[in-house]
């Protein structure tokens, strides 16, 4: 009761935060760190959009992502961490997983996608640039040109700047004599209002430079530009992403405690960690689409709440493939970790059953007529039943489908409740003050100041 009190107050402050007062900086301080602006962008980019379809940030996201999709054969998304992985989750659990390998008229125009920036392996993107030059399925010149799309809010990430500069390179030598008319096409660049990154594209004459707006941090940024362009570019509806996250602003705003998916998730997650010692939150897909999603979430849960010594420590498990690897230990170990089930009621394709075979070697005609979602399900309860009877504890979060929007929807549901944790639990979930040292250290290795 104490838990859902407090829960009830935090909401109440997060909901009511004045947007005047927000943006005037007069907030009351315990109201600080209950940083609203990501909770407002979805409802901001829609009702920003409706107004005005040309010149608003998302109209000219549509503006460039359509304008481009007759042109390209490929794009490399540049980016690490919070300016890469929610459009990566979006792609993984949104497109075909085979997107990238389809011919452009199965794609319908839309370009391959590969994420790039997010390191310094040499392979990794010495491959890819041979990759992006050696073209793809175009049916013409034209259609094999290919784009970068470069994310970075502070635009002085290494990894990224580096990543950049040497696909610019690659880029312009490989358009040749067409650089001067495309290269500003051709460069995307999605970063803070002023940087370095926002320099060189105003250098390079990109027409459009998309922002990250001020007071959304990288890793709360997948409904900005951030998540949209990739999107867009995909052909990924946007408009239904956003409003799935303006659906669950509402929910969690007016649903009542004992319903409100957001506050039931953060008061079952919080008690098992506070009071039963789950200090391992194992975030359990049961589709291989939504592995990207739980990288996301990974990142955010992490880099949010892992301070000053609290914070439990996420970890993705995609099932079933691994029941055949992590789950001994989660059966029979150290019995730390609370399963959060993220489960799909329905498949885009249809169902295939086992089928009946005149080979019955492998014994499989007995589940003949059995689907792969009917084992799936009976997977989920079996799991679900032995974790129970070894006392560990389980949750489902039961998706109808994978679309958009309900992708807006679990984006937005995760980014308030992790905020909404680390105010129980007395951190402030923005910045990450405990990755700088490690640039530092970097730079130094590098033997710049
Ligand atoms: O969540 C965050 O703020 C970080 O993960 C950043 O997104 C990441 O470090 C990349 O930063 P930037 O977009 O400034 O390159």
């Amino acid at each position: 009761n104490d838990l859902a009190g407090r829960l009830g107050e935090l909401r109440d402050e997060m909901v009511t935060t004045d947007r005047e007062q927000y943006d005037s900086g007069d907030i009351p301080a315990e109201k600080q760190p209950l940083d609203a602006r990501f909770f407002w962008l979805p409802e901001e980019q829609l009702a920003a959009y409706e107004a005005d379809r040309e010149s608003s940030e998302l109209g000219r996201i549509f503006k460039v992502a359509n304008g481009l999709h007759d042109h390209l054969d490929a794009a490399a998304v540049l980016g690490i961490g919070g300016s890469y992985m929610g459009a990566r989750a979006m792609m993984d659990a949104c497109c075909d997983p085979y997107h990238n390998e389809l011919s452009r008229a199965a794609r319908g125009s839309k370009p391959r996608m590969y994420f790039e920036g997010n390191n310094v392996d040499n392979d990794a993107s010495a491959a890819l640039m041979n990759r992006l030059i050696a073209g793809g399925y175009g049916d013409s010149p034209a259609e094999e040109r290919w784009a970068i799309v470069v994310i970075s809010k502070s635009g002085g990430t290494l990894e990224t700047a580096a990543a950049f500069r040497q696909f610019l390179r690659t880029l312009e030598s490989s358009l040749g004599d067409e650089a001067p008319q495309w290269l500003s096409r051709l460069v995307i660049p999605v970063t803070g209002e002023s940087g370095k990154l926002h320099d060189l594209a105003t250098e390079i004459g990109c027409g459009e430079i998309f922002s990250v707006p001020d007071g959304v941090g990288g890793r709360f940024s997948v409904l900005s530009p951030v998540g949209l362009m990739p999107a867009a570019m995909l052909g990924l509806d946007c408009m239904k992403l956003l409003a799935g996250a303006v659906e669950m602003n509402d929910h969690f705003k007016t649903a009542k405690y004992a319903d409100n998916v957001v506050l039931q998730y953060v008061a079952v997650n919080h008690l098992l960690s506070q009071h039963r010692g789950k200090t391992i939150r194992v975030m359990s897909v049961w589709t291989k689409a939504l592995e990207s999603l739980g990288m996301w979430y990974d990142q955010l849960l992490a880099e949010s709440n892992g301070k000053d010594g609290l914070g439990v420590t996420p970890l993705t498990t995609v099932n079933t493939r691994d029941l055949h690897s992590r789950h001994q230990q989660h059966q029979q170990g150290a019995n730390d970790k609370v399963f959060n089930n993220v489960i799909v009621d329905s498949y885009r394709s249809d169902a295939i059953p086992v089928g009946h075979s005149d080979r019955n070697q492998d014994g499989l005609n007995d589940i003949a007529d059995k689907t792969l979602p009917d084992i799936m399900a009976a997977a989920i309860k079996g799991t679900n039943d032995a974790l129970h009877a070894d006392g560990r504890p389980t949750t489902d979060i039961v998706l109808p489908g994978i679309d958009t929007h309900v992708m807006g929807q679990l984006f937005q549901m995760l980014m308030i409740a992790t905020v909404i944790e680390g105010r129980l639990l007395g951190i402030n979930p923005y910045g990450q003050p405990g990755v700088e040292q490690y640039k530092k250290n970097m730079n130094r290795n590098l033997g710049r100041a």
